[in-house]
């Protein structure tokens, strides 16, 4: 069967398309056919060796996948031949607070991830596709959508009237505006494009600002609240947006600690965390119960996905220089090799 594979080093150069045997399931298991699989900013650091330097190669990457299951080993009840599901980024972690043993087995590194023809999966570690998805509207749910969902609801706790401020238009965030409407929430959108801005507004964003030109948009978020500030920030960009997103935040509100992608160390007042109850809550994507009780949501509301673009599997390398341009609005998807 055809697998991408990290060979012989990291970077996009090093992203190989190989054959490889077609797994069979043992006791437990379940193979499933890739109908679509999605890419998060997470797959690019790994293919660049960035993720963790000393992930051991080969791998294969990504960790999002639709499919149908082809096959089941003994013993195995909880799904079928033939059922539509989609991967859980940490396969192992089906409910509860994490814990090392949970989550130190993820798909994409340093397990081999979903960026081939057939996956192996523990049966735990599939769930059910909400039923009005395509398999490529469904690949976008298990690393974006399940992070936003606990960052604003399992962990959030973010209900009708509270304001949410998400930052730029990637996958996460997309998912956060989407998530945070359909709580009855209002939502802020930050961006460095003004097309974007407008997509983001035509989707439902509240208000919304360019990051570029208003430098200091924590503060404008304060203006645009009435100086009260939101409720919960969904922090993408990490240790260099952080500082805005305290002028952002209201007294006891919720940053929710997801990105780098504005970097991963820098200097930072505590003040302003003490000084103002905020929660600076750690996001590790999440769990089953979670992602279960989001698939429902998004059956109840009928949510689709947003997808930027489609690449063929044979195109998967430039399928992540897409991602790495940022360019993007919502996810990027990968159709799986049988579907091209
Ligand atoms: N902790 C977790 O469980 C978890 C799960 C998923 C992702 N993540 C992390 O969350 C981040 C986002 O992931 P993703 O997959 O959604 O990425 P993505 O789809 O590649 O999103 C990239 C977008 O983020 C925006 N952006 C970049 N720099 C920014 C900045 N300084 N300020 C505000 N927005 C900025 C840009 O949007 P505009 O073009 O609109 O400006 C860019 O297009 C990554 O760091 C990823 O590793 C963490």
């Amino acid at each position: 069967m055809k697998a991408y594979e990290i060979r012989d080093g990291f970077g996009l150069d090093h992203l190989l398309l190989s054959e490889r045997p077609a797994p069979t399931p043992g006791p437990g298991e379940v193979v499933v056919r890739v109908r679509a699989t999605s890419l998060n900013y997470r797959d690019l650091l790994t293919v660049t060796g960035h993720y963790n330097p000393k992930q051991k190669l080969p791998l294969v990457p990504c960790s999002d996948a639709a499919g149908e299951v082809v096959a089941v080993g003994g013993g195995v009840s909880s799904v079928a031949v033939g059922d539509r599901v989609m991967t859980l980024f940490a396969p192992y972690w089906q409910a509860g607070a994490p814990t090392r043993q949970r989550l130190r087995n993820t798909l994409g590194g340093p397990l081999d991830g979903t960026l081939a023809e057939r996956i192996l999966l523990p049966a735990e570690g599939v769930v059910p596709l909400p039923p009005h998805l395509s398999y490529e509207a469904a690949a976008t749910l298990p690393c974006a959508a399940l992070t936003a969902w606990s960052a604003l609801v399992t962990h959030g706790g973010v209900t009708a009237g509270d304001t949410v401020l998400v930052q730029g238009t990637g996958g996460v965030s997309i998912f956060a505006l989407q998530i945070g409407l359909l709580l009855g929430a209002r939502v802020i959108v930050t961006s460095k494009s003004d097309a974007k801005l407008e997509r983001a507004k035509e989707l439902g964003a509240w208000r919304t600002i360019n990051y570029r030109r208003t430098p200091q948009w924590g503060v404008e978020t304060r203006r645009l609240t009435g100086g009260r500030g939101v409720d919960h920030v969904v922090e993408v960009g990490g240790a260099g947006t952080l500082e805005q997103s305290l002028q952002a935040i209201r007294f006891g509100g919720t940053i929710s600690v997801i990105g780098v992608l504005a970097g991963v160390a820098g200097e930072l007042s505590i003040i302003p965390i003490l000084m103002q109850h905020v929660r600076l809550q750690g996001i590790l994507v999440g769990h089953r119960e979670g992602c279960e009780a989001m698939c429902r949501a998004f059956d109840a509301h009928r949510l689709e996905p947003v997808i930027d673009r489609v690449f063929p599997f044979d195109e998967a390398p430039d399928a992540l220089r897409y991602l790495a341009g940022g360019e993007h609005f919502g996810k990027i998807v990968v159709r799986g090799p049988a579907d091209d």
